[in-house]
């Protein structure tokens, strides 16, 4: 798809949104981290949210990772409204979320990892774990998505920043997750690495995923998003089509006119 029919896509009326947040609001005591915040995931987009430190991106990612429950508001996935009360029952629902240090086991090897808690079995009454099924469907997916990795059996724990974050976005794909949140996954990452990760992305839209990604990085956020959504303290203050912008739009909107 290129840009111009994303940008047709999004701004029609005939395609729906799968997810839809609706007045959200999120106070933690005093804190008004989010304050009635709309948000709209379109099949097979790329949306951008940017924002200052504190600005309340975490938190709204969190919100749909069933990690928070929000204050107010209301959540539509497929046209249905949902409560999302865990990050299992986010992962039911086919909301996936890439964590980059949280969920790999580091003393544990690349199958192992690919599988956690969800190893194949054999056997007829479904007791031994499958290790053959685990290294072929992993090297099939590591393959499929350009993963490079320098031996399946290492421990995770000695693969490199860009590797375990390729890990960890690449063990998504075989169960078939369809909206994927990343929050800031190129944040401690260089040059080579940050770029092999934002292909990643890139293909997992391909795959017909849509994704939620939080950055800090402007030229990462140009490279591959369809749509930037900027929150400034708790409250969306815009969206754009990337085709429809500029970065120095999209700063202003983050730190806000009255501080230039
Ligand atoms: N669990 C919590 N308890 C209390 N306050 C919280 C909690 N989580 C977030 N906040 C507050 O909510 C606001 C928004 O935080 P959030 O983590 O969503 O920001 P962010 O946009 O992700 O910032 P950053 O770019 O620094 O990661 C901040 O003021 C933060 O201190
Ligand atoms: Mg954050």
């Amino acid at each position: 798809m290129n840009e111009s029919q994303v940008m047709e896509r999004t701004v029609s009326t005939a395609v729906q949104p799968i997810l839809e947040l609706k007045g959200i609001c999120k106070y933690f005591g005093g804190i008004h981290a989010l304050d009635g915040v709309d948000f709209d995931v379109y099949p097979q987009e790329i949306v951008a949210v940017v924002g200052d430190n504190g600005a309340g991106k975490s938190t709204l990612i969190k919100i749909i990772a069933g990690v928070h429950p929000p204050t107010a508001g209301e959540i539509i996935l497929y046209g249905k409204p949902v409560e999302i009360n865990s990050p299992l029952q986010a992962r039911e629902l086919g909301i996936e979320t890439v964590y980059q240090e949280l969920a790999l086991v580091d003393t544990r090897d690349v199958p192992a990892n690919f599988f956690l808690g969800r190893e194949p079995t054999r056997g007829k009454a479904g007791i031994f774990v499958d290790r053959k099924k685990m290294v072929e469907e992993t090297v099939r997916t590591l393959k499929e998505l350009g993963i490079s990795l320098p031996t399946l059996d290492t421990m995770v724990r000695y693969l490199s920043g860009g590797q375990r974050q390729s890990l960890a976005i690449g063990r998504i794909m075989p169960w078939g997750g369809k909206i994927i949140i990343m929050d800031e996954p190129t944040a401690a990452l260089g040059v080579k690495e940050s770029r092999k990760v934002l292909d990643l992305v890139l293909k997992l839209k391909e795959k017909g995923c849509s994704v939620i990604i939080i950055s800090h990085n402007m030229r990462h956020v140009f490279n591959i998003a369809d749509r930037i959504v900027v929150l400034r303290g708790g409250k969306k203050v815009g969206e754009r089509i990337k085709a429809q912008t500029t970065p120095d739009e999209i700063v202003k909107l983050i730190v806000g006119a009255d501080m230039l």
